[in-house]
């Protein structure tokens, strides 16, 4: 069964190797099972400012230490044989924070996207972003652009940066999208709701992962995440690594979903 694993992941991304990669001995020393894997995962990237306040740093280090972070779990999940991974960079309310901080992220993310995008495409990443474009700094917003043309094709993992992004602001989105389009009310279904969200061809993710421990949503992906499972460490960001993801993985698999249903 587990050759018959391997074949499945390589004949889709390199055609003709049946090694496994580090990442999935690991995770099959974890006894994660390759098969079972989460499609899409979900990343709440919290705990920097903690982390470097800790430390005695500005809370912007914390950030750049965050940036590091999700470079090389992007590289894992897709190593690993995630479909989708969507990423928490800046809510619709972090612009109540101070101006410095707001300019300094918004810098920072600029800067991964243009640093990042020629190793991401070599890996066959496919860039997307959620969010409000219209409020996003304008040399962001074409870095952003730039690189979601540029990977619009590639096959490998697809990596959703959400910024700018609310979950309630999405909704809203989508309900004037439909009343745009003047569909009738007796014509609205979840399905179609679904379909005018910002990445309507992206499946909802099956597992969220909260980093350094608060125990809710802030209003990441709050349609899409009605059903998926969740798991909080309370790791920051900053510290979180390629065991801490397989860890949630393992977690995930261990899970009934039920669905509303009964499940024996
Ligand atoms: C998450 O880290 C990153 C963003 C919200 C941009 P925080 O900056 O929220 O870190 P804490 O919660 O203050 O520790
Ligand atoms: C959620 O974290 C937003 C991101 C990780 C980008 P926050 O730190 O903003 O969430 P709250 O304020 O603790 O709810
Ligand atoms: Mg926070």
């Amino acid at each position: 069964m587990r050759q018959g694993i391997t074949d499945n992941h390589h004949s889709e991304s390199t055609g003709n190797t049946t090694a496994l990669n580090s990442v999935q001995k690991a995770a099959i020393e974890l006894g994660i099972n390759l098969e079972a894997l989460p499609s899409h995962i979900a990343i709440i990237m919290d705990g920097n400012g903690r982390w470097a306040k800790k430390r005695g740093f500005a809370r912007l280090l914390g950030h750049r230490e965050g940036y590091k972070t999700l470079r090389s779990i992007l590289l894992a999940a897709s190593e690993l044989g995630v479909k989708y991974l969507t990423v928490y960079a800046f809510s619709a309310e972090n612009w109540r924070r101070p101006e410095d901080e707001v300019a300094g992220l918004m810098k920072l993310i600029e800067t991964a996207a243009r640093d990042e995008l020629r190793a991401m495409h070599q890996n066959n990443v496919r860039v997307c972003v959620a969010g409000r474009k219209e409020q996003i700094p304008l040399g962001l917003r074409k870095a952003l652009e730039h690189g979601i043309e540029t990977t619009k094709d590639n096959t490998g993992i697809t990596f959703t940066l959400a910024v700018n992004y609310g979950g309630r602001a999405e909704i809203v989105d989508a309900v004037k999208s439909l009343i745009t389009e003047n569909v009738p009310a007796e014509q609205i279904t979840e399905d179609l709701i679904s379909q005018h969200l910002y990445n309507p061809n992206h499946p909802e993710p099956d597992l969220m992962i909260r980093t350094a421990g608060e125990m809710r949503w802030s209003n990441f992906l709050i349609w899409q995440s009605a059903y998926c499972e969740l798991f909080v460490t309370e790791v920051p960001w900053p510290e979180f690594s390629s065991k801490q993801l397989l860890e949630a993985v393992s977690t995930f698999q261990q899970r009934t979903r039920k669905f509303g249903a009964v499940v024996e």
